[in-house]
């Protein structure tokens, strides 16, 4: 009977039975005495499962012996109790097929070694085979289903916002255009710049950076909504925490405020991590011991504590005053850099931690204006080792106010987005959490390209 190599790890078939498994091989040893040890994984869970092969097979000589990592094959044997240590249980194979054989063995990209997580970049096609892309992958699937079924639980709808965009929610400038014109030829008018008359969108199309200003109309009636899907930034930043092309998590609540937001950013946050202990228990344990020996600590004490909060203006005190060397200056105004931020969270508070009320000038345009005048309701949560991991705010939903921070053309472009502000309009906020940055947090990967399948950074659309 076929099984996932996680049922027989796991103790779901009793020994003694006859079962297969289908996988490829992560590494394959033969011994002198005339038996080889085949590890396959089939993706259902961190360890592979030995199948240990006799040479009385038919097809022993010619195929398992020239067996190299990577090939596919079906196993059919006896579960049997193994003496080897780090495995309870083992196939005393019956039968090998070799389904998909690797044709140049020694070049196999992703042999059994070490390999560096910028070289398995190079290899994305065949590094989900790796144990360490197989356990990211596992955790970011549960990360996603459990962030949907926090939103089920609590009475949110799903909306899918749209992809292909007019407006630049961020007002930052960072859009991809979305063109049907041939690069090649572009139309030009007398004065050469280029003519969209014949583009599908007449050049007025973008990919999304968010789904904020979509998810604002639902909000404004199904009260409890989030958006959850791919976001797009033409951001010329080669960071560790800046992709091209990122996933977003974008709750907006109704009749709601900064302070409501920054509960709901903490309960989901804890929500998640206690589903990740619970079902990725040995992908963590992976992570844990080979790559960043503080993750466990570190949702164990977001479970545990609630979130430590100031406000920019302290986090500004704070920070002239702790007598650290930073690169970039720290003055109020001024936008908070990476360090500062790090330093926050990691050498002040030790946790993640929420700043509040920024001033209006460096933070987006529908950010509600608080009564002092000078700052505006957002929040962004900085967590330790990353950063920011989350930005929202209460929108600004007083017709008037919003619309003195917004140009001729933005109003004009937003008009259904001001419509919203004279149709039964009501205090509501929303926050946008970058998946692949909560992903590096759980998994204490480095790098955000780590945490996507298929990362799309500047100058690299395909590997
Ligand atoms: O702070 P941001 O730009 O906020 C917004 O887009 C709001 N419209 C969200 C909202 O209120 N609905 O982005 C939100 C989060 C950041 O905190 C960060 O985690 C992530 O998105 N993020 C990125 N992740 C990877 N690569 C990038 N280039 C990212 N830019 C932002
Ligand atoms: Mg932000």
């Amino acid at each position: 009977e076929l099984h996932p190599v996680r049922a027989l790890l796991k103790g779901a078939v009793a020994p003694g039975a006859q079962v297969t498994v289908r996988g490829w091989l992560r590494s394959k040893r033969d011994s002198k005495a005339g038996i080889s040890f085949l590890a396959v994984h089939d993706g259902s869970c961190f360890d592979p499962i030995q199948a240990v092969v006799p040479n009385t097979l038919a097809n022993y000589e010619d195929e398992v012996l020239a067996l190299g990592t990577g090939a596919a094959v079906i196993v059919t044997g006896e579960l049997v109790e193994s003496r080897g240590k780090g495995q309870t249980v083992e196939i005393q194979a019956g039968a090998v097929e070799v389904v998909g054989p690797v044709l140049d063995p020694e070049h196999y990209p992703v042999a059994k070694k070490r390999h560096s997580f910028e070289y398995l970049r190079t290899q994305a096609h065949l590094r989900p085979r790796t144990n360490t892309f197989g356990a990211i992958t596992r955790v970011r699937h549960t990360l996603a289903n459990a962030i949907h079924s926090f939103f089920h639980e609590r009475g949110f709808y799903w909306v899918n916002t749209p992809i292909i965009t007019g407006s630049d929610c961020e007002g930052a400038g960072e859009l991809f255009r979305v063109s049907t014109l041939d690069f090649a030829n572009l139309p030009r008018r007398a004065d050469g710049s280029v003519d969209f008359a014949e583009d599908f969108f007449a050049g007025e199309a973008f990919l999304t950076v968010s789904g904020q200003l979509e998810v604002e109309s639902f909000c404004l009636a199904m009260s409890k909504v989030y958006t959850f899907g791919p976001t797009f930034r033409a951001e010329n930043s080669n960071t560790s925490r800046h992709l091209a092309e990122f996933w977003m998590v974008e709750p907006e609540i109704a009749f709601a405020d900064l302070d409501d937001n920054a509960e709901l950013a903490e309960a989901l946050l804890r929500h998640v991590f206690r589903r990740v202990l619970e079902e990725c228990e040995d992908d963590m344990a992976f992570f844990q011991q080979r790559i960043d020996d503080t993750v466990l600590a570190r949702l164990q004490a977001v479970i545990d504590n609630r979130f430590e909060r100031m406000d920019y203006g302290e986090a500004i005190r704070i920070l002239e005053g702790c007598g650290e060397n930073f690169e970039f200056p720290v003055r109020w105004g001024l936008d908070l850099a990476s360090e500062h931020e790090r330093y926050l969270c990691e050498k002040h508070v030790g946790r993640p931690v929420v700043i509040a009320n920024y001033p209006k000038g460096i933070k987006a345009f529908y950010m509600r204006l608080n009564d002092d005048g000078e700052t505006v309701a957002a929040m962004d949560v900085l967590a330790p080792g990353i950063g920011e991991i989350i930005g929202g705010s209460q929108r600004e939903e007083r017709l008037e106010v919003l619309e003195a921070r917004m140009d001729a053309t933005l109003k004009e472009e937003l008009w259904w987005y001001r419509d919203l502000r004279r149709y039964g309009t009501v205090p509501h906020a929303g926050f946008g959490l970058g998946f692949e940055r909560l992903l590096n947090y759980v998994t204490g990967m480095e790098n955000v390209r780590d945490a996507i399948p298929f990362p799309r950074t500047p100058g690299n659309a395909h590997f």
